[in-house]
């Protein structure tokens, strides 16, 4: 008898954010499998932690040392590939054997994950299935109190290894955004939001919904260095057409979608920026105060230093595959 593939969304970071498919999974799993940069920890395994069951058999898929190759060579890729091929022969041993295999994958498996790597291999050969997790940038919205897209807005999600004309004009043909794989990119993304006119509107968010969450303005950064658990969200929707919304949905009141700062920044009249300035200068809302206000997650302060060494751990794991070109239609 063959065993199970299960590939699992773990969520953005919060633990809480792990749904209970996510957890009843976990809870039959014989193997549980973790990519994770050579010598850190996983994520997705630090986020689902507390579920992992004793008698299960961890098994991480550590990408292979790849500094000494330049990121453009063939060889790079060869690489990485051999990698996943190689991940994909080792986890079929489990499910030959007829073990339940978890892979797990933060935020949600089918959505830039490293996990697709092993689904496009083995989901056609071995009963399959998918846990959806919470997305990154779901996480990261919700934690900020950012609205983004409303109605007819149109909402591009965009690597952020693009080339920097590629994402400016993909930026300005958009009415939301949300740039993910922020990390080394930094630098080049804000230049590309100053092309398309929308620097001023962009909120920079690293390490959404976990404990040493930062965000403020990205115009208000200050300096290019971002974490690789960061990402910039341009938000579409502004409130104005907040009457027709409550016109659809009839049991909710004028403004109750949005945050207590982003009302209050309404109700005062001021443009959008501003109440998106006030919106995540506050707490968080599904967090509160739960978050320390301490060095390193103090939210919405411009001058705010990363605590790169607080998280380091977090900062490379799937650093291979985020830094790899974006190439959405070749084989993994
Ligand atoms: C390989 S993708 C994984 C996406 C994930 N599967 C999802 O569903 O969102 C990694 C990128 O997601 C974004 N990301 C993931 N978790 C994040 C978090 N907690 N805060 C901010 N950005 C995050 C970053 O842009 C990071 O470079």
């Amino acid at each position: 008898m063959s065993g199970q593939l299960i590939g699992v969304g773990t969520g953005p970071g919060d633990p809480e954010l792990i749904t209970l498919k996510a957890v009843n999974a976990l809870a039959r799993a014989d193997v549980v499998a973790h990519f994770a940069k050579r010598g850190h920890v996983s994520n997705a395994r630090t986020i689902a932690a507390a579920h992992i069951g004793r008698k299960a058999v961890e098994l991480p898929l550590l990408y292979p040392v790849t500094t000494e190759i330049p990121k453009d060579d063939p060889a790079y890729k060869k690489v990485i590939q051999d990698f996943y091929e190689e991940s994909a022969r080792t986890v079929e041993e489990h499910l030959a054997a007829g073990h339940t295999v978890v892979v797990l994958s933060e935020g949600d498996p089918l959505f830039f994950g490293s996990y697709m790597h092993l689904h496009v291999r083995l989901a056609h050969l071995y009963p399959t299935e998918v846990v959806a997790g919470i997305t990154a940038m779901s996480g990261c919205w919700s934690a900020v109190g950012l609205p983004i897209a409303q109605g007819d807005d149109v909402l591009s999600v965009l690597p952020g290894t693009l080339p920097e004309s590629e994402l400016a004009r993909r930026m300005d043909g958009a009415d939301a955004a949300i740039i993910m794989k922020v990390g080394r990119n930094l630098p080049k993304i804000r230049r590309a939001l100053e092309t398309a006119g929308k620097l001023g509107e962009a909120v920079f968010v690293e390490r959404g919904t976990m404990e040493a969450m930062v965000t403020m303005p990205l115009s208000e950064k200050p300096n290019d260095k971002a974490a690789y658990f960061s990402i910039v969200l341009v938000p579409g929707w502004r409130g104005q057409e907040i009457n027709a919304d409550v016109a659809d949905h009839p049991g909710s009141s004028p403004g109750q979608a949005l945050s207590p700062a982003l009302r209050q920044a309404q109700d005062e009249g001021e443009e959008s920026l501003a109440a998106m300035k006030g919106a995540h200068s506050s707490p968080p809302q599904n967090v509160g105060e739960r978050w320390p206000r301490e060095a390193g997650s103090v939210r919405g302060s411009p001058a705010e230093e990363i605590p790169q060494a607080k998280a380091n751990h977090l900062d490379e794991t799937n650093a291979a595959a985020a830094d790899a070109p974006a190439s959405p239609r070749t084989r993994p």
